[in-house]
């Protein structure tokens, strides 16, 4: 295999994950230590830059993402940087015909999005969103049993991430909270997450009803400050959701959930069973089958756990009997980032499918400007 040599642009909270998970993958997977590097890192300052490639590791840094690209000798760009510099970054990529994988959500919005697919299948480049959460084995499993239509007809579904982060006014402000640089709120941030998820599990979405709120509308420009900026993107999205196939279901997603320190889960109903996941038992996909025997006494009915825990295909390190954790699913998102490059294949989850959880954001945001159903544009 050719060596795949990174250039990673943005090393905040996500692209430290990324650069450790980089390291992790030749361990998991018993691959040359050299076969992953990453060659050079841009920050948007030289001395942020050089202190992450000190931890990196790597000689090259940068606070202009273009000198980057003008190296020639990168293969794949990994965008880590706030979602406004997403579009641009990607289009200088494909110009500079390297692969990009970049971090969600994919855009600020629709028409971003749609440009940024079109630009790298014009390049002939390989493209892939991080969307990790589908690379905990257990999800996998949920998408194959969906597949192979373990729960007949589906009912209905539900998703949910909650988090906590915001509940504390003296929160200050910071690009998170700031639209021209994050696009949209909780629903952007957490959303982006759980609408990928059900839409790899279940398929298409067709359109959204949903109502999205501010709960703390105005917040310190800065920490401890008195002086308030006023906040204009939602901390949580209450949605329900029409899938193409007819199907309905609901989607809360909310940065104010107290107590909630990173709950995402799903479930799904149909008329011959139910699965669920939580990522807070990231090993185990909940199952039920309702065509067994509920008799005597229950019979063999209820929920049961399948033990889906750390079975990657082909991993060498750890074992399968270990859960997986957010690191793990990060380099697994990565690693097949990099297959598809070796192996000539397409990705995924590929920018078509980061441009169709966009196209559901924004559904769901028209909603609840204008209210009622909006389908997807
Ligand atoms: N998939 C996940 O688990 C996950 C988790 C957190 C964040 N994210 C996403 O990752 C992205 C970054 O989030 P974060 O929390 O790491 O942000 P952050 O603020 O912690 O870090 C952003 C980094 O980008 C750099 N940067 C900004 N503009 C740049 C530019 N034009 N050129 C080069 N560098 C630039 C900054 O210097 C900084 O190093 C966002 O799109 C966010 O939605 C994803």
């Amino acid at each position: 295999m050719p060596k795949i040599r990174i250039g990673l642009i943005g090393y905040g909270g996500i692209g430290r994950v990324h650069a450790a998970a980089y390291r992790a993958i030749p361990f998991h997977y018993g691959l040359p230590a050299d076969s992953i590097s990453i060659t050079g890192v841009a920050t948007t300052r030289e001395e942020t830059a050089r202190r992450a490639a000190d931890e990196i590791g790597c000689e090259f840094y940068t606070d202009d993402y273009w000198a980057l690209l003008a190296r020639g000798d990168i293969d794949a760009v990994d965008i880590c940087t706030p979602n406004n510099s997403h579009h641009e970054i990607v289009l200088a990529a494909a110009e500079a015909g390297v692969h990009v994988y970049c971090e969600k959500p994919l855009a600020m919005n629709v028409a971003e999005a749609a440009d940024m697919a079109r630009a790298v299948d014009a390049a002939g480049v390989k493209a892939q969103m991080t969307f990790n959460f589908r690379f905990f084995p257990a999800v996998a499993r949920a998408r194959q049993l969906m597949d192979e239509g373990y729960v007949g007809r589906v009912f209905s579904f539900r998703g949910r991430y909650h988090r906590s982060s915001y509940i504390s006014s003296d929160k200050p402000m910071s690009w998170r909270l700031d639209r021209a640089i994050t696009g949209g709120g909780a629903l952007f941030d957490l959303g982006a997450h759980v609408l990928d998820l059900l839409f790899f599990v279940l398929g298409d979405f067709a359109a959204v009803n949903g109502t999205l709120d501010t709960l703390i509308r105005e917040r310190p420009v800065a920490a401890g400050s008195a002086e308030k900026a006023p906040v204009e993107v939602d901390d949580i999205a209450l949605l329900h959701a029409r899938l193409a196939d007819g199907a309905l279901g609901t989607v809360e997603v909310s940065r104010m959930g107290t107590g909630a320190t990173n709950d995402l889960s799903f479930e799904i109903f149909g008329d011959q069973g139910a699965i669920r996941w939580d990522l807070s038992e990231p090993a185990w996909l909940q199952v039920y089958d309702a065509r067994t025997s509920d008799s005597p006494l229950g019979g063999e009915r209820g929920f049961q756990r399948i033990e889906a825990a750390s079975r990657y295909p082909g991993q060498r390190a750890p074992d399968w009997t270990m859960s997986p954790d957010f690191m793990r699913a990060h380099a697994e998102c990565q690693y097949q980032f990099i297959r598809a490059i070796w192996d000539d294949r397409p990705t995924s989850p590929s920018f078509a499918e980061g441009l169709h959880v966009q196209r559901i954001m924004d559904a769901a945001e028209r909603s609840s400007e204008q209210g009622g159903w909006v389908e997807l544009a």
